[in-house]
Order: C-alpha cells, then structure tokens, then sequence
C-alpha cells in the first residue's frame, strides 16, 4: 500500500516543562524504565516467519507506534502492507536542519530449537548483566535504544536534527515489502542519512562502525528419485539414493581449497586492495579466543584468506538445512525418493543477488545424474552494500564513540546482511551509517540470544552524541 493517512496519530504539542537536564543523567535516571520496556517489548513473540505468530506480530507493531508516540514523535502511523506493517514516526523541528532516518525491525528470528534455552526465549531475564531473549539484540534492543535516544532528547530540551523512525517487521523475512513502500514514499522518507543500528561492534573495548555488509543468495534445492519410498534392502545399491545423489553434489560445489566451483561465480567479485586488506586484519582479534568460543578445533574456509577476510570480504555457500528419509526413533530401512536443502550464498561487491542465484541453479542442474531429478526454488535475497568514511555523517558517529567509549571507532566489513541498505542508496540516493552494539558473541539467531545491558545503556547514550555532531559538522 502506497501510503498510510489511516491509522495516524496526530500527538498534540505539549509544552516541555521538566527542568533542565543532561542527556547522560536522563539516561541513567531511567534506566529502569528503559530496560522494563524493552522487556515488554521482548515479551511479544513477533516471528515473523512463522505465520502462528501473526496477532503478535501486528501488536509488536502497535507497541513500537505507542511507544514513538510516548517519546515525542508528532506523528506516528501504522503503514499496512502485502505482509507485516511498517510502523512510520517523525518528528520534524527545523526544515533548515539535517534529518535523520532511522530504520530498524520489530520482527524476531524463530526461537527454535526451544530446548537449546536456558530460559523461555519471551520470557526475558537478567543474567551476569546481560539480557537474554529472542530478539534481545536483532534486533528489538538495538532498535529500541533508538526510541529512549530520541526520548532522552526531547525530555533533555537537545535535539538537534529532524528525526524520522522507519521500523518494519519484515527484515527477518526478506524486506519484500519494504522494498515496495520505499519505492512509493520516496518524499516522505526524504532525509540527509540513514541510521541503523543492527550490526555489531568488535568489542566492549574496541567500538568499530561497520562499512560493509554482504549481499545474500538462498535457494531450496529438492532431489526426486523413484516415485515413492523404497526398501532399501529390496532396491539398495541398484537405485540411485536422492540423499545420496544431494550430498555429492553439494560436496562438489567447493574444491579442495574451498573455493566455490559454481561458473561465474566470482567473476564480479570486486578484490579489495592491499592496504584494504591490512586494515581489515590489523582489527584486534585473537584467532585462539576465537575458536575457544565455538568450541572447534580449528577453523576452515577459502585458502588465502585470513578469518576475518572470510567472515567479511569473501564471498561463501553454505548448507542452512539438509533433510529427506526417515529422521525418527531408532531404524527404518528406507531408500528414500526425495532429499532437500536450503542453501545460502553470501555476497560481496559486486555481485548481484539474482545473477548468482541463476548460476547456481544452472550449475546445480547439470550436476544431477540420470537417475534423480533437481528443482531449485529461489528465496529471498539482497544486495551487498558498502557505506563511505570519509562522509560528515560517519565522522560524527566516530565523535560520538569518542566521546562515549574514549576511543575512535574502526571501521568493519560485517559478514551478515540488511539487504536494504543498498536499496536505500539507489531509490533514495541515501547513504547509511551502521552504529551496530552488538557482539558477535551475543548469539543472534540461536539459543540463548543476548544483549549486555551496558550496551544497551551506552548506545543509547551513543546515539544522542551521533545527533550532538552530526548537527555541529553539518553547519
Ligand atoms: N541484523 C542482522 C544482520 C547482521 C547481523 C549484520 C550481524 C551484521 C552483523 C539481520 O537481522 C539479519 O539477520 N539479516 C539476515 C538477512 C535477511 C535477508 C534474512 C542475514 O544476514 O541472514
Ligand atoms: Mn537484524
Ligand atoms: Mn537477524
């Protein structure tokens, strides 16, 4: 839908009579109120995938609209989609300011598998200072310090730019939606910057500001043999086997130096130069704490390329999830007549999303012998995007992290994907500035998801000092 003149909430002026007031001691005054509401935010299980979770998704979306509205915005809208709404806030104060927008999600990855939880996933606790829940830091925490920044700001008498909140509850899904409504409001969402905070930082000690992120491809690939089950004592060894025929085709799409075999598949891959490439690797990080973490015994990837050129600038294919034949209890002698997987591919500059999804699925095709047949079923994707540092607005969140963290920030290539960030370049010519506060060890996607409370707290007060400079380098 085009626009949204339905469901707007017109907030009447009120006279700000509190007392003068840092934006630091608002913030630690509050901090309470802050970390209960964010809570109550957690509390609601908006997954977007899973269409169980639906009334609780569009309540998600009320929630962040109220609590716009509660922090000052004068107008808050409920913007309805195909899909999920985008919930819509603005607060303009000056034409001749500069205008921020930000943008965020409101939508949760799936909580499962369940099991894996020290604790229920929406049922959000306190441990060790941090916040565990799903959704605590992808992206509710880190979107949500966005509102009680804006908040602090209006209560403290110091905000300094126009503020317009773009919050949607489709990014976990693909932003197909998005996509459609920042093509039809490209007016209303006219601003000088994006702001996002849903990447990570390297470090308590170490504040980074992420310039990259890559670009995704996700297929389903589904192998059909004979038409039905069949005995695998009766029929083994003289039929081909789906699971079979799947793992040696997936095995064959990396050569020996895990180099992905697909024809054309680096061929737009922009190599990042020398000094680039020294940049990158002179970021702390400690190979052994490394591998400690996730418990592995060594690390694996593309020959020639360190972890975190891996992690970062490397293009990469990987099985999400491989599935077919009997799964249950004990043993089922079966020779099974269909394996699937979902597959991801992870981009880079220049690659396009769609191109490498059409040489995958002519790639994998050809690989199929006779004897099984393969269908690929494209899913979403998204392009890569890369966000300047030498812009006014990358050299006032560096301020801001000065300011905030006693340490200038260093730059980082982020190994996940917010497809929308290249969509803003091109339909809004907009450059985005990715404050992220998350760690990476923060386990986004998986059990036990968590935020640390300092970073929720610090961010917050982060992004206040991004507003402070942003609006003194732009003068
Ligand atoms: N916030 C993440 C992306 C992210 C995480 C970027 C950490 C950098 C560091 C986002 O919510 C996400 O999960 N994106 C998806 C892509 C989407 C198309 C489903 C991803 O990266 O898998
Ligand atoms: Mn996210
Ligand atoms: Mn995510």
């Amino acid at each position: 839908m085009a626009n949204c003149t339905n469901h707007v909430t017109f907030v009447a002026f009120k006279k700000n009579t509190s007392k003068r007031m840092s934006p630091v001691d608002y913030i630690k005054d509050n901090k309470q109120k802050f970390l209960d509401e964010l809570f109550s935010l957690l509390r609601i299980p908006s997954v977007s995938a899973d269409p169980k979770y639906k009334d609780d998704v569009f309540k998600t979306a009320d929630f962040v609209k109220n609590s716009l509205v509660q922090a000052g915005v004068d107008k808050a809208e409920i913007c309805p989609t195909a899909g999920y709404p985008i919930v819509y806030g603005e607060k303009m104060i000056d034409p001749s300011l500069p205008t921020v927008l930000v943008y965020g999600h409101y939508d949760v990855q799936p909580a499962d598998p369940l099991e894996l939880w020290d604790s229920p996933p929406f049922e959000p606790v306190i441990k060790n200072d941090k916040i565990y829940a799903r959704g605590a830091c992808d992206d509710k925490g880190q979107m949500y310090m966005h509102v009680k920044a804006f908040e602090t700001m209006m209560k403290t008498n110091t905000l300094t730019c126009n503020v317009k909140f773009m919050i949607e509850g489709e990014e976990e899904v693909g932003s197909e939606n998005l996509e459609i409504f920042v093509k039809a409001n490209k007016k209303k969402l006219e601003a000088d910057i994006i702001l996002i905070s849903d990447t990570s930082m390297i470090s308590l000690d170490t504040p980074s500001i992420t310039v990259g992120l890559r670009g995704l491809s996700y297929l389903q690939v589904e192998v059909t043999g004979p038409d039905r089950d069949l005995h695998s004592g009766v029929y083994g060894g003289a039929v081909g086997n789906p699971i079979n025929e799947l793992c040696k085709m997936i095995a064959s799409l990396k050569d020996e130096k895990n180099r992905i075999t697909i024809p054309g598949f680096y061929d737009k891959v922009l190599d990042l130069t020398n000094e680039e490439r020294k940049a990158l690797n002179d970021a702390p990080f400690d190979l052994d704490e490394y591998k400690k973490d996730l418990k592995i015994a060594a690390v694996s990837g593309e020959d020639g390329y360190t972890t975190l050129e891996r992690a970062g600038i490397r293009p990469t294919l990987d099985v999400n999830g491989i599935w077919g034949g009997y799964i249950g209890e004990g043993a089922k002698t079966v020779l099974p007549s269909k394996a699937s997987a979902k597959i991801s591919m992870r981009l880079v500059p220049n690659q396009v999303s769609d191109e490498i999804s059409e040489l995958f699925t002519k790639h994998f095709e050809s690989l199929a012998p006779d004897t099984v047949k393969v269908k690929v079923i494209p899913h979403h994707g998204g392009e890569p995007a890369v966000t300047p540092t030498d812009s006014v607005a990358y050299a006032a969140a560096s301020d801001a992290f000065v300011e905030a963290w006693g340490k200038a920030p260093i730059p980082t290539r982020d190994g996940g994907s917010i497809p929308i960030v290249s969509l803003f370049k091109d339909e809004l010519g907009l450059d985005t500035v990715l404050m992220g506060f998350g760690l990476d060890s923060d386990a986004i996607h998986s059990p036990n998801e968590h935020y640390g409370i300092h970073n929720y707290m610090k961010g917050i007060e982060t992004i206040t000092l991004f507003y402070k400079h942003y609006a003194n380098r732009s003068k």
